[in-house]
This record gives C-alpha cells, sequence and structure tokens, in this order.
C-alpha cells in the first residue's frame, strides 16, 4: 500500500524541525494530510497546515486545538513531540527552568491528549504518540528536571493504553535516545565528557520512521512502545 495514511489528518507538534519535522514529511509521505505546530514559522508545504503558537502558553494552547477541531476536525493521529532538552545539576535547576521543563514536556501533551482523545474513543479510532527519551527510564546526571518530566510523559502514556484500552484507541510511547537535532547545540556533546559524538547519534528520520512504522500498523495491531537507540 503506497500511501496507508490516505485521508487521514495528523497533528504534530514540535514539527518546525528536528524529530518533529522528519515525522511531519514522513507521514506526509504515507499520505496523511498533517497539521505542525511550533512557534517558528515552517516553509509552505503542499498537503502541510501550520499553525504558529507557543503550547507551553495555556490560553493560546486552548486557541490553537481550538482553531485545529474547527478547520480540521478532531484529528485521527496525534504525535505528541514539542519538547525542551533542560541539562543542568539539581543546584543550578530553578523553579522557573522546571517549571519551563514540566510545561512543554508533559503538561504540553497531558493536555493535547484530553482535549483530542475523548473525541477518539467515540469515534472508536484514532493514534496518539508521544515521544519520550531514553531518560523516560534511566537516570542521567543533570537530568533532574528533564527526568521529571519525561518519567512523568510515560506515566501518562501508561495511564492512557490502560484507559483506553479495547476502546479502538492506540497509544505509543516512542523512547529515542540521543538524537543529532539542535536541541544538543547549547551542549556541544563532542567535546563534553561522557556525551556521545553527534555522529553516532541516531537521525530525525531515523525516529520518524519508527513513528511512522507504528501509526501504519493494521487496526488489530498495538504497538505500545517502541525504545530506539543508537547502536
Ligand atoms: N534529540 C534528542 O537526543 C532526543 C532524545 C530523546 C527524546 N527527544 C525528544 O524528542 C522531541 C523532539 O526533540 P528534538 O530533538 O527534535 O528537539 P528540537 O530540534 O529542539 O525540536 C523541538 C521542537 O519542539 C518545538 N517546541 C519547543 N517548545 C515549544 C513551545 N513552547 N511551543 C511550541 N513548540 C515548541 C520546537 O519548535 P519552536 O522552537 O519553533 O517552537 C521544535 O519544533 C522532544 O520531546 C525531546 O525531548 C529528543
Amino acid at each position: 500500500m503506497s500511501a496507508p495514511l490516505a485521508g487521514r489528518i495528523a497533528l504534530v507538534t514540535g514539527a518546525s524541525r528536528g524529530i518533529g519535522a522528519a515525522t511531519a514529511a514522513r507521514l506526509r509521505g504515507a499520505g496523511a494530510t498533517v497539521i505542525r505546530a511550533a512557534r517558528s514559522a515552517m516553509p509552505p508545504t503542499e498537503g502541510m497546515h501550520d499553525f504558529r503558537v507557543d503550547l507551553a502558553d495555556a490560553g493560546a494552547r486552548t486557541a490553537f486545538l481550538d482553531a485545529v477541531e474547527a478547520a480540521h476536525g478532531v484529528p485521527h493521529l496525534i504525535v505528541s513531540n514539542a519538547g525542551a532538552f533542560i541539562l543542568a545539576p539539581l543546584e543550578e535547576t530553578s523553579d522557573d527552568l522546571l517549571r519551563e521543563q514540566l510545561a512543554i514536556n508533559l503538561e504540553v501533551p497531558f493536555a493535547v491528549a484530553r482535549r483530542f482523545l475523548p473525541a477518539m474513543r467515540r469515534r472508536g479510532s484514532g493514534h496518539h504518540v508521544l515521544v519520550g527519551s531514553v531518560a523516560d527510564l534511566r537516570a542521567f546526571p543533570e537530568n533532574a528536571a528533564y527526568a521529571a518530566s519525561k518519567f512523568g510523559a510515560r506515566g501518562l502514556h501508561e495511564v492512557l493504553v490502560e484507559e483506553y484500552r479495547g476502546s479502538g484507541v492506540r497509544c505509543t510511547l516512542v523512547s529515542p535516545g540521543p538524537t543529532d537535532t539542535a536541541a544538543w547545540d547549547p551542549f556541544d556533546p563532542d567535546t563534553r565528557e561522557g556525551f556521545p559524538d553527534r555522529e553516532a547519534m541516531l537521525r530525525p528520520d531515523d525516529v520518524a520512521d519508527a513513528i511512522c512504522w507504528a501509526v501504519t500498523r493494521p487496526a488489530r495491531a498495538h504497538v505500545e512502545s517502541i525504545r530506539l537507540s543508537p547502536r
């Protein structure tokens, strides 16, 4: 089948670059109409509809979700990917930093899921993909805020799997290891001890391929989680 997602509406958050941009392109390639959301401008692309929004701003997020539903209805597929990576020792993690990390990595996927999953249940079908991290299960130094957000996101995913089991709504957690994106730019991993070289990291397309694979399985098959690491 060349276009397994033809006729499907896919919402991808954090689609302006990195894993989200690669995923949007893969889903479009599989035939979906793709709604991309991010704060930055995205290059106009056939079959994609772009929303510039700060998803961490609750009011702007609600207006965005309303606009998506008004223009496109309830999406068939959501990839909750928007995220940020704060690397800091506990002592240097201020309340503001912690709040910022929890907002984009945990509160945003929570709010997006709560908005659309009930309607997916009523429809009897849908797919929710949450982009977690190797750090949603493993602890690394300087990851207190990031781990809190990603362990929390994995917890959210695991609850969704149970609450929606048998409803026709499938939930998939995709947890990548280090992936060469702009998220690493502030940290220069190539020169920092204990960090993988960028060359050895996954590429955004590797993660996008895993997501695309999970969402194109037959409706009877539920891929609950994928953990993807560099070799
Ligand atoms: N790279 C890795 O090694 C790695 C490993 C494991 C998991 N992950 C996870 O993968 C996901 C994507 O990360 P990435 O590496 O692709 O990072 P990235 O290149 O920095 O991309 C992050 C995306 O999220 C969007 N975003 C961030 N804050 C936002 C906000 N407040 N409102 C709307 N959009 C926002 C950004 O768009 P704007 O800046 O334009 O708003 C961008 O499109 C994240 O959840 C991350 O935790 C990454």
